[in-house]
């Protein structure tokens, strides 16, 4: 399997980050120094993915526009002679080939998925990854499922291991464990109650599908909460010809979470030995135990 482009949702409302997201899409609000959408893209092209499909709305040009060139901006920076922040800029600009597709309903993340069939559909496999879940860690995280899609022939999703009392935040699944870390799955359960889940194995913003899944996404009705949910076309993709989830290795945050989003942002500037120890500096006396 060739996995050379990704599809990434980003048409959502973002309700749960309001009222910062009622004119700035969410996956545009920045986590330290870059907007989230660029970490999800970086993590496509450091699994040498090339093709971006963005599921946007009328309200999201500003992704694509920053994933686009900035000539007055380039020769602001030009003439200042800023010549590391020109590089920076269009380096952003340069990092993938980019293709939007309006999602003109809101009708769930299935829905949006369906959207990039004619772009994808010839493709032996692609990727898709949720535009507000950030991972990182040693590998890319999709490049976890890249390997074992590519050696199992199957389609993939990525899971990691929740605690109990946050299954029902999540599509959790059940499977039988065919080697360390890779599961068979059976069944996959769209936010169930905290003391129905099958295991605290949550499916995680990032998949690599096959075009097997556009069929099942066209026959399944409206699930939870009245919206064309991806994980019931998984649940047909396990049924039929099988899927397979992986434990992802490394650190996950939900950006559409307060606490994961504000984690998020120290956890990378924390990365920055400029900022690091300044940063440590500002938070000591705002902890109530220092
Ligand atoms: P979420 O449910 O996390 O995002 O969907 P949301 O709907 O924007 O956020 P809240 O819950 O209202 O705060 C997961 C991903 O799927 C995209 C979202 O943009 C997000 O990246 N999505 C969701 C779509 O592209 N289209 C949809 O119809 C629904």
């Amino acid at each position: 399997m060739n996995i050379r482009k990704v599809i990434i949702p980003v048409a959502g409302w973002g309700t749960r980050s309001l009222p910062a997201t009622k004119n700035i899409p969410k996956e545009m609000l920045p986590v330290y120094n870059k907007p989230a959408v660029q970490y999800v893209v970086e993590e496509a092209i450091n699994s040498g993915i090339n093709d971006v499909i963005f599921i946007t709305n009328r309200d999201k040009s500003s992704i694509e526009d920053h994933f686009d060139y900035n000539l007055q901006l380039e020769a602001v920076l030009e003439r200042a002679g800023k010549q590391e922040q020109l590089a920076l800029i269009r380096q952003v600009a340069e990092m993938a080939n980019c293709i939007s597709i309006r999602q003109k309903k809101q009708l769930g993340l299935g829905h949006a998925v369906l959207c990039a069939k004619d772009v994808v559909r010839a493709d032996d496999g692609f990727a898709v990854m949720v535009g507000d879940d950030l991972l990182f860690g040693m590998n890319p995280g999709i490049q976890q499922l890249i390997n074992v899609a590519a050696s199992e022939r199957l389609p993939v999703i990525g899971v990691m291991e929740v605690p109990q009392e946050r299954v029902n935040r999540y599509g959790i699944i059940s499977g039988e464990e065919v080697s360390p870390g890779i599961y068979r799955v059976h069944k996959l359960v769209e936010k169930p109650k905290v003391n129905e889940a099958p295991s605290r194995l949550a499916i995680i913003g990032r998949y690599v599908l096959t075009p097997e899944i556009f069929g099942h996404l066209e026959k399944i009705q409206p699930g939870h909460g009245g919206e064309i949910q991806l994980t019931d076309a998984l649940q047909c993709q396990a049924d039929g010809k099988g899927l397979l989830a992986v434990k992802i290795r490394g650190m996950r945050f939900d950006t559409g979470d307060w606490a994961e989003y504000l984690t998020a942002n120290i956890y990378f500037a924390l990365q920055e030995e400029e900022l690091r120890y300044d940063l440590i500096r500002h938070l000591k006396p705002l902890l109530p135990w220092d």
